[in-house]
Parts: C-alpha cells; structure tokens; sequence
C-alpha cells in the first residue's frame, strides 16, 4: 500500500531545506570543500567561503562577523554560552536565573551547573508566557553573573521582551545570553540594539542545513572553551569548519534578509486561518497569547482527549504533541505546565507550525483534519479518549 503524502506542519522541529540553499551546497560540495585551516590556496578558498558566510550571517542579525563562533547547532550554541560564562566568571557570583520553559538545550545546562555549586533561579511565566520584566528584576541579586532567557518559546511560539530585560541585565553588569533558535531567520533579530552578549541560533530552524549553527559572543564576552582540540576558532571551539553546511547557513541567511517580512505576512494569515478553523470546537484552548506571539506556531488543547492518539488520528498531517527533543517522554510538556495547565489540558495539546512552504491547501487540510480526528476519538470513548 503507498502510503498518504505528508503534510509538514513541524516547522518549529525543523524546516525544509530552501532550494538556493540545496544549491549553494552542492555547489561548495563540488569546488570549496577543503580545509579552512590549511594554509594553501585550497584552503585560503575555503575560508573564504566561511567568511563570505560569517558576513552574510552577521548581516542578518546585525553584528561583527568576527564575533560568530560556528558550532553544530542551538544545543552546542547553548551549551558553550552557557557553561562557558558560569565558569569562566565564576568570580563574579554563582547566581544564574533562567526560566522554567526554556528548552531542554539550556533547563539541562544549567541543571548540570546546579550539581556544582552553582545557584539556578527558575522564573516562571504568567498564563500565557511571558516574563514580567518586574518579576525578572526582583529575582537579580548581587552575586547574579548570568541570564538566560529565550527569544520565541519553540512550544508555544511566546515572544520575551528581550529589549527590557537585556536594558536591566546591562545595568548591573550581568551577563545575557539568549536562544534565538526560533527566532534568527524568521523574525528580525538585531543583536546591536539589543544588549545581548550571547545569542545562539541554528540553521536548521531557518531552511538551512542540519548540524551547522552559531553562537554570536558580543561586547569581549570571554568564555571558558568547553572542548578541546586543535587552535580554531580561537581556540573557542576547535575542530575542523564544516564548509559546506556553513555556506549553507550563509546562504539560508541571504535568502531569510530577503524573505523574513513576506514570510512573516504569510504566517498571520495562515495562523488566523488555523485558529479561526478549530477555536469553535467544543472544549478547545489556545496555549500561548492571543496577541504577539510568534505567527509561525499555533499549540492547542482539547478537553477529554490524549495527544498522542490525536497525533496518530491526524496522520499525514505532520505536527508535534510538544518539543520533538522530549518526543521520547510520556510526561506532559513542562513548558504548558509552567502556563498553568491541568495535566490533561498539556497532554492534549497539538503544537503546529508552520513556514516558507506552507499552503492555504496545508492549513485547510489541517483544519478538516483535526476537526474529525476530534469527534473520532470522541464518539469512540467518551470521556478520555486515549
Ligand atoms: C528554542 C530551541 N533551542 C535549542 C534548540 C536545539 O537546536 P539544535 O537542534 O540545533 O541543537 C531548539 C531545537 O529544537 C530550539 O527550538
């Protein structure tokens, strides 16, 4: 039997590679792909291709291409940031503060900086996610060294006010980073004005390759380096540049410049569509703000049934009950659980996401979908339908 065609709507777990990009990288594949440490003109073309892409990146989001530190994705991103600065300024306080829904990429760094010593603040969201800027202020204290909070939540598509709270980091001299993950590449992102010191991003998220992101280090910010090797990249992050999926990210950066305000366009329509086809479903909610949040994700619960047969009942549609990293865990989302949802309410919720691709056709064909996978389950267990 041929099996149905996916519908993709698990943008927020990763995009489709765009088809310039799927050029470049054939294209690099084919004539650049030396060593960019090698000192011969093989080489010296291969970083040049790295640098060309360092220039294109930090265009994009507003830097000095010299501050990109290249690493294999927001995890790595994540992981040097923040280990990197808890210990190199160690001096200066053991206090960290992060939110309770940030991505497993950052809640398990800081979880691991815990068991040494280190005193982690877990701020929680209001109702619909974000961080009062007061509440994040109250929480600082003198020995605060380090800030962690995210840009666009990868569940719920909440956007922090990272302007504010950088403008109060940057007052006591504390150090920001940042999870751009879901932000780089689909809204603008302007790191120079905002007073960020660290931003991590992946290109995965943005029609780039797999295994190829960055970690942007403003204003001198030193880090302890977390690996050890060979001297490049400042000895930051040693190992050899992976020259084709850097052009790659290079060019997915070019065509996001290009593209990000179209893009943004498309999605409020395609959101509002989204939502417009399900919120009359009896015992349906919206997880996340009403307003401003990012147009790309739309996470909804339904009373009286299970995520994850509501996943299965929707195939081909491709959507996610929650972080497509904790796919592999039976708890509900601790990310809807810091909104304030019932066990339930988080395990019957549906993250969809959306993107470049997308149809009207796509949205529709979702619309009809969950609305018939709903009264399925219903008619066949009424109660919880599992
Ligand atoms: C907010 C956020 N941070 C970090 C990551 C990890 O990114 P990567 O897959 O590039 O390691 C993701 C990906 O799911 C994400 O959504």
């Amino acid at each position: 039997m041929i099996s149905p065609a996916p519908i993709y709507l698990d943008y927020a777990a990763t995009t489709p590679l765009d088809s310039r990009v799927a050029d470049r990288l054939r294209d690099v594949q084919s004539s650049a792909y030396f060593n960019p440490a090698s000192n011969h003109i093989a080489g010296r073309q291969s970083a040049r291709v790295v640098a060309e892409a360092a220039t294109s990146l930090g265009a994009l989001i507003n830097v000095d291409p010299a501050s990109i530190i290249w690493t294999s994705g927001a995890t790595e991103s994540n992981n040097l940031a923040i280990l990197g600065a808890a210990k190199q300024r160690a001096h200066c306080g053991r206090h960290l503060v992060t939110m309770r829904t940030e991505h497993k990429a950052v809640v398990d760094v800081f979880r691991a900086l815990e068991k040494t010593g280190f005193e982690v603040t877990w701020l929680s969201p209001g109702p619909e996610g974000q961080l009062d800027p007061e509440t994040f202020e109250a929480a600082l204290r003198d020995d605060t060294q380090l800030v962690s909070i995210m840009k666009i939540n990868n569940e719920t598509g909440v956007v922090q006010d990272i302007e504010a709270i950088g403008r109060i980091c940057r007052a006591r001299n504390i150090l920001f980073h940042v999870d751009a993950a879901q932000a780089v590449g689909k809204v603008p992102v302007d790191v120079s004005a905002l007073q960020v010191d660290m931003m991590s991003m992946t290109a995965h998220k943005f029609y780039g390759p797999k295994g190829i992101g960055a970690l942007c280090v403003a204003n001198g910010t030193a880090l302890e380096p977390q690996m050890f090797g060979g001297g490049q990249q400042k000895r930051m992050r040693p190992g050899t540049l992976p020259v084709d999926l850097i052009a790659g990210l290079g060019t997915a950066a070019t065509v996001a410049a290009q593209c990000i305000d179209d893009d943004l366009c498309k999605l409020v329509m395609l959101k509002d569509r989204l939502w417009s086809g399900i919120r009359g479903i009896d015992g349906v909610r919206l997880n996340g703000p009403e307003q401003g949040g990012y147009p790309g994700i739309l996470n909804v619960s339904v009373e009286d049934i299970e995520g994850e047969s509501l996943l299965l009942a929707l195939e081909p549609l491709c959507v996610a009950t929650g972080s497509a990293c904790n796919s592999q865990s039976q708890e509900p989302s601790y990310v809807l659980r810091a909104l304030g949802l019932s066990d339930q309410e988080a395990q019957s919720a549906i993250r969809f996401s959306f993107g470049r691709q997308t149809t009207v056709e796509d949205i529709d064909f979702a619309i009809s979908a969950y609305r018939s996978a709903v009264s399925k389950l219903r008619s066949l267990a009424p109660g919880i339908a599992a």
